[in-house]
């Protein structure tokens, strides 16, 4: 067998999985209920009328702000921007909410944005599981949701994106999404039964996928708008699991410049497996686009597979075309033979960070 494990050999994956990335993966339904309770709990002493918002992070715990992002464009009046780094935009000020969001909470470029959020008398509420980042924020009186720690910050998603939505609706920035909570922890935990270990490859699409990707390079195509936060978090969730590489990107912007690179070199777009995130709400001239862009360069690669998510509302949706993401990468790391949890080369960067 070329591959590590027999996917439907559930002890094989237990054993292959020592720090349980697929339970985490498991309990994110789970998750998502107990985030929505946290956050109910919080204490928002704010008055005034917030004109934007700014969510501050990194990584895992920056990909909360881009759902958030995607569900303001639907939903919000008012604009929602995401913030990777050590300062914030020079639009921000009192009318401003930022959540300054970090699992670990000791990830330096969100501690030095909290600061400048603080400087720029922004209102501020923190989302961490710990480290100085909470520490900051009980010093300074700053609204604190506290999440369990323990995990991966790229497996704690609910506990770190749903308290941004909470919050938002509190404030009255986001009309109240109980419907579409209630919509998505059911849609979770329907679409969990086909993508857990216990269910055969044959009826398991993150298991069929994986298999797609094996010794391929993975390019996620999501649409501005719907599925683009996912295919950024597909790429990001293979590169992290299964330490591969992997692209995203969104139409229409692709259609104007990346459909143009599929000519050349050969043996590189022959290993290009292309995955396009599709959704029922995309713009018609974009699903249009999909078929077009399919049609054109669909056999200048190795494949094309197109992945939909569940549910009745986008919330739903997108959350669970991402969850199949998450299992698909997970399996792909266990296909290779590598442990899905740890991220050396990120510890390792934060740590030679840390000594200069
Ligand atoms: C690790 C992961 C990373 C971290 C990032 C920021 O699982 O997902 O992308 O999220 O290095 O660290 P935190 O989330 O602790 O602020």
């Amino acid at each position: 067998m070329k591959y590590s494990v027999d996917l439907d050999r559930e002890e094989d994956l237990k054993k292959a999985d020592p720090e349980k990335m697929l339970d985490a993966l498991a309990g994110l339904a789970d998750q998502c209920r107990r985030a929505v309770e946290l956050a109910g709990k919080v204490d928002l002493d704010f008055t005034g009328t917030f004109h934007n918002i700014v969510v501050t992070g990194l990584g895992g715990s920056a990909i909360g702000g881009d759902f958030l992002r995607v569900l303001a464009g639907e939903k919000m009046n008012v604009p929602v921007a995401v913030n990777r780094s050590y300062t914030l935009p020079c639009y921000v000020n009192k009318e401003s909410l930022v959540f300054a969001v970090s699992y670990s909470g000791n990830t330096e470029e969100t501690l030095s944005a909290y600061e400048d959020a603080k400087m720029k008398g922004a209102a501020i509420t923190v989302i961490t599981g710990g480290g100085k980042l909470a520490e900051k924020a009980r010093q300074d009186g700053v609204p604190l949701i506290s999440v369990p720690s323990g995990l991966q910050p790229r497996a704690a998603t609910g506990y770190l994106f749903l308290p941004m939505v909470i919050v938002a609706a509190e404030l009255g920035l986001i009309p109240d999404p109980k419907e579409d909570l209630a919509d998505l922890i059911r849609s979770l935990e329907e679409i969990q039964k086909r993508l857990t270990p216990k269910t055969g490859e044959k009826e398991n699409p993150a298991k069929q996928l994986a298999k797609l990707f094996y010794e391929k390079i993975p390019v996620i195509w999501g649409a501005s708008g719907t599925t683009e936060t996912a295919a950024m978090r597909w790429k990001g969730q293979i590169n992290e699991n299964s330490k591969a590489p992997a692209y995203f990107n969104v139409l229409p912007e692709l259609n104007h410049n990346e459909i143009v690179g599929t000519e050349v070199p050969g043996d590189i777009l022959e290993k290009v497996e292309l995955v396009f995130l599709r959704d029922w709400e995309d713009h018609p001239r974009v699903a249009k686009r999909f078929e077009i862009t399919k049609e054109i360069i669909g056999d200048r690669v190795s494949g094309v597979t197109e992945v939909w998510g569940e549910g009745n509302c986008l919330l739903s949706r997108m959350m669970t075309v991402t969850y199949i993401g998450d299992y698909t990468s997970a399996y792909l790391a266990l296909l290779y033979g590598i442990d899905p949890s740890p991220v050396k080369l990120i510890t390792l960067l934060k740590n030679k960070l840390a000594e200069v």
